[in-house]
């Protein structure tokens, strides 16, 4: 057969596959997201998201020793206060549930990089984003507190913060505010690019923050739209984010794609609980191979352009890298 092309000879063999490899993965550009619950002696399974727990502060080492242990050195830290009211105190309040982890995670574990996720969900009696008018989530009146918010976590020893709110200007408004207390250094993940998306229906579970009326559809992006998020991305970088996100990540690689390069900053991608529901669901029903998936859909979210990947599944692709079923 007369045939000087064969894309098969780079596929031969292992070794040869590895150096052609054109997605590279690595733990460092890993996050692992954390719920951690008011109370003690809690390590509480999340009926949607089997394999992942709700952990009270002193129960923190159980899975942060595995995290470090396996190679996994941040975290996003998610809240689950015992009060909620209409303005969210419980988000701000110097003694509330992410500023007490962060006091600790810190002081035990200088290794650890700690990212808080800032938004009003987890403490609001009515589970919305922001403060309401009538029933209405009112923007400019959400912005103080949201930056009240990443300023209480920054004191607490927060590394980064992440608003994933969607309110508008509220990158710029947290901006200020870390900067007005010398905090120049801490940098900014934007949830810039955040869908209103059904994939988050096991993290409402979760975190309990499920609105108790309407939608999220007046703050959230609609996903017909992909314009739309270089909007977000651009308002978000001229605001002073340093780096941008994605959420969630699977069904948007397109926009992962079209986002990552449209802008000179690092962009990361959320694959999401309703992500990690499925894939969970799949294989205990037997239908997929659950590593083989976890391997392929990671790999996925990479060559679409991702730089950071936020998952459950962190300590399962760390695995993954060392025994070398991805890399
Ligand atoms: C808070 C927030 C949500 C998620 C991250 N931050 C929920 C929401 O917007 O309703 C979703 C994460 C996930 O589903 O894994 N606003």
């Amino acid at each position: 057969m007369d045939m000087t092309k064969r894309p098969r000879r780079l596929r031969s063999i292992k070794t040869l596959r590895e150096l052609v490899r054109e997605t590279r993965i690595s733990k460092a550009s890993l996050i692992y997201p954390l719920f951690i619950k008011e109370g003690t002696g809690i390590t509480e399974e999340i009926t949607s998201m089997p394999g992942q727990y709700r952990y009270s502060v002193e129960r923190l080492p159980t899975i942060v020793d595995r995290l470090l242990k396996a190679g996994v050195d941040k975290v996003m830290l998610f809240g689950i206060p015992e009060d909620k009211d209409a303005l969210a105190g419980g988000a701000y309040a110097e003694d509330g549930i992410v500023q007490r982890a962060l006091l600790k995670l810190k002081r035990d574990y200088p290794a650890l990089y700690c990212i808080t996720d800032v938004c009003l969900c987890e403490y609001t009696s009515h589970g919305h984003c922001g403060v309401l008018n009538g029933h209405a989530v009112d923007n400019d009146k959400t912005l103080p507190l949201l930056a009240k918010t990443a300023l209480s976590h920054v004191q607490a020893g927060a590394d980064m913060v992440a608003p994933s709110d969607m309110m508008d200007g509220r990158v710029g408004q947290i901006r200020r505010l870390l900067d007005q207390n010398g905090y120049s250094d801490i940098p900014i993940m934007s949830y810039a690019v955040k869908y209103c998306s059904s994939f988050y229906g096991p993290f409402r579970e979760a975190a309990g923050s499920a609105p108790a009326f309407g939608d999220r559809r007046s703050y959230q992006m609609d996903y017909h739209n992909k314009k739309e998020a270089l909007k977000e991305a651009f308002l978000d970088l001229e605001e002073g984010a340093d780096l941008l996100m994605v959420k969630p990540a699977l069904s948007y690689l397109d926009v992962i794609q079209t986002v990552s390069s449209s802008v000179n900053v690092p962009v990361a991608a959320y694959s999401v609980s309703g992500e990690y529901a499925m894939v969970k669901a799949a294989a205990a029903a037997g239908y997929i191979d659950e590593a083989a998936i976890i391997c392929e859909t990671a790999a996925s979210v990479f060559r679409a352009g991702a730089d950071i990947l936020i998952t459950y599944f962190a300590l399962e692709i760390a695995r993954y890298l060392d025994e070398g079923r991805i890399g």
